[in-house]
């Protein structure tokens, strides 16, 4: 079993992550920023979050693994697991960086196989309904990195913070 997986997503400053199936505010800086860490790597996403990309397509240029209980689900240029031993069989000789792309559920279910935790918190307080766990209020997590504001294009303030499990 792996223990160093890479979390990375978007908060706002509930630690809301999205909305009936969609990000809360798509931020073209971190969306770069997301693709930049994850090219050529693999991710982790559920089932919904793959339906919520552009086209319900994998992301190019990576290995998109997609969690999903349906044994019949299919989704070609995607891997498909249906259970945590699937996923370890699927990653565990990866020699790459794996990153646990969300949503909700993936992020609890897979967190206490993360490392580090990179995150893009959002200042700003949207109609969520789906949520991270606070990192701030975690134990096992401390905080490693936080970045300066930084105003986006899209009109509002986020910054990058780093966490990473200490135990
Ligand atoms: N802010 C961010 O960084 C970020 C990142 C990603 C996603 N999001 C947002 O998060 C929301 C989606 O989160 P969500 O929790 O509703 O959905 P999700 O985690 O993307 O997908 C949930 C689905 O994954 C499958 N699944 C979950 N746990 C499983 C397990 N243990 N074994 C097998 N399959 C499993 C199930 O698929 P089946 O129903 O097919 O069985 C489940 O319905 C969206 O709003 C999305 O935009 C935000």
């Amino acid at each position: 079993m792996r223990k160093d997986l890479i979390l990375i997503a978007s908060a706002d400053r509930n630690w809301g992550l999205g909305k009936d199936n969609k990000l809360l505010k798509r931020i073209p800086e971190d969306l770069k920023r997301f693709a930049d860490f994850t090219r050529d790597n693999l991710i982790i996403v559920g089932r919904k979050t793959l339906e919520s990309f552009k086209d319900k397509k994998p992301l190019p240029d990576r290995i998109n693994v997609v969690l999903t209980r349906d044994k019949s689900y299919t989704c070609p240029g995607a891997v498909i697991v249906h259970d945590l031993d699937e996923l370890w069989n699927e990653i565990k000789d990866y020699q790459g960086k794996v990153f646990v792309c969300g949503g909700e559920s993936v992020y609890r279910l897979l967190l206490p196989y993360c490392s580090k935790a990179l995150i893009t918190r959002i200042d700003d307080t949207f109609d969520a309904d789906t949520f991270l766990v606070n990192l701030d209020e975690l134990p096992g997590w401390e905080k490693t990195y936080e970045g300066a504001w930084q105003e986006s294009s899209a009109g509002v303030r986020f910054r990058y913070v780093d966490y990473e499990k200490i135990d």
